[in-house]
């Protein structure tokens, strides 16, 4: 029997996984350069958090999660996104007593969704989030939209496009569901049948679904701009003020609805404008959840964040034809020619790893030139030749590979010279 990676996973061997931790260095300097914190949860909860969140009525939670019932006859569910995760330790290790408010998290990790398989989504993938919690300063929701940029920017990505709108406060979203339900129930009919019973329940949601995207009353129906009531259309032309003061453009898109269930005011989405970039262009979603913190217990807590997939913004990159910076080179190699000499380069090697020095030596009991060769592969500035007479007089062959020269050089010597030659 022959195992397979799972459909919709990938493994992420070592010459890409190089690309992964250079895009999470940048993600590291980012949240510090804008003061977010890191947070680390476990990727599975009780299957309610996501329900109560992210929706009963959504894709994700109908069709997408991950649930199993384990040994003590609890239902879980392997995370399918990370703002529910960090509302539900934001309430529980009660940090909305933090005496800087908002608390601002960030987290990186795998998320599972139980989608179909195709470039740029798969059913185990990596979220970059970041979630600022306890403000509802219009202020915080460009800063976040602010920091996702930032992350792509300094990653490379130049082809980028701000999606904005709003969904408005609970008022206005009573409004607009009222208009929403007037104008596809005569015809509800037509629709398949998760629109139907979307209808009474949460017509919002017929707005994004996949299979009735064509219908001619999709187009027509009625745009939560009409219905925002004053309250929210001033905290939205706020968000828009902050945006323009720092330099961010945006394209306004009344049909922004987002997936998930707990969202109110700014929602946004980062596309890619690349024209290597496959079907699915969105890097990046995100928004404004007040009321999350109080439907799972907590107090008054307005919250704001993103998440948005490594996968693909290394897709993004890709297609952007963007370099990475070459892996680092290996300091030092060690050759030996025989048991003995061996014996001693592992010695030696532990002595240059203990200073700091990046160092490998042959396992395998190669010949000389094939060992030469792995040292030309791993590109190591220098290499260190034991054989049978440099154990017998205490020396090494030192070579260095960048001018070709060689030298003897006594045992207690060696590290000096090597720092020497390796500065
Ligand atoms: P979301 O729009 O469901 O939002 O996902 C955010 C991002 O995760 C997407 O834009 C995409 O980059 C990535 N993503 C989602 N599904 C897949 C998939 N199957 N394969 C690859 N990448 C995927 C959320 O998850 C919210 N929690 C975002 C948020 C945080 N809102 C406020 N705070």
């Amino acid at each position: 029997m022959k195992f397979k990676v799972p459909r919709g996973t990938q493994d992420i061997l070592p010459s890409e996984s190089w690309k992964w931790q250079q895009v999470e260095a940048i993600i590291r300097d980012v949240c510090e350069l804008y003061r977010y914190k890191e947070i680390r949860t476990p990727m599975f909860e009780q299957t309610e958090l996501f329900q109560r969140t992210v929706g009963d009525t959504t894709d994700i939670v109908q069709k997408e999660m991950y649930t199993f019932t384990d040994r003590g006859n609890r239902s879980m569910t392997l995370r399918p996104e990370g703002t529910a995760s960090v509302v539900r330790s934001y309430v529980e290790h009660k940090m909305f007593g933090y005496p800087d408010q908002p608390v601002k998290l960030y987290y990186s990790g795998p998320m599972f969704r139980y989608e179909r398989q195709q470039a740029g989504r798969y059913r185990q993938f990596v979220q970059f989030g970041v979630e600022a919690i306890g403000s509802a300063d219009p202020a915080i929701d460009a800063e976040v939209i602010s920091l996702a940029l930032d992350v792509y920017r300094r990653a490379g990505l130049k082809d980028l496009k701000l999606v904005l709108n709003s969904l408005g406060d609970g008022e206005s979203r009573k409004a607009h569901r009222e208009a929403l339900i007037a104008h596809f129930a005569p015809h509800i009919g037509e629709f398949c049948t998760d629109c139907q019973s979307r209808l009474n329940k949460n017509p919002l949601r017929i707005l994004d679904c996949k299979v009735d995207r064509d219908h001619p009353l999709m187009a027509s129906a009625p745009s939560l701009t009409d219905y925002l009531n004053e309250e929210s259309a001033a905290y939205f032309e706020n968000v828009k003020r902050y945006l323009d003061a720092i330099g961010i453009s945006y394209e306004l898109d009344p049909n922004l609805v987002r997936g998930l269930d707990y969202y109110n005011h700014t929602a946004f989405e980062i596309m890619s404008t690349s024209k290597g970039f496959g079907a699915i262009t969105t890097l990046c979603g995100g928004g404004r959840y007040n009321g999350v913190s109080e439907d799972i217990g907590g107090p008054h807590a307005p919250g704001i964040g993103f998440a948005m997939s490594i996968e693909r913004l290394l897709l993004a990159l890709e297609a952007e034809e963007k370099t990475f910076v070459d892996e680092p080179d290996l300091d030092v190699y060690i050759v030996s020619l025989d048991e003995e000499a061996h014996r001693k380069g592992f010695t030696v090697l532990n002595d240059l790893r203990n200073a700091g020095i990046r160092a490998d030596m042959d396992y395998m009991d190669r010949k000389m030139k094939a060992q030469m060769k792995s040292a030309d592969r791993f590109n190591a500035k220098t290499v260190i030749v034991i054989g049978e007479d440099e154990v017998k007089e205490n020396v090494v062959q030192l070579k260095n590979m960048e001018d070709g020269t060689q030298q003897k050089v006594k045992d207690s010597l060696l590290l000096e010279k090597i720092k020497e030659q390796l500065k």
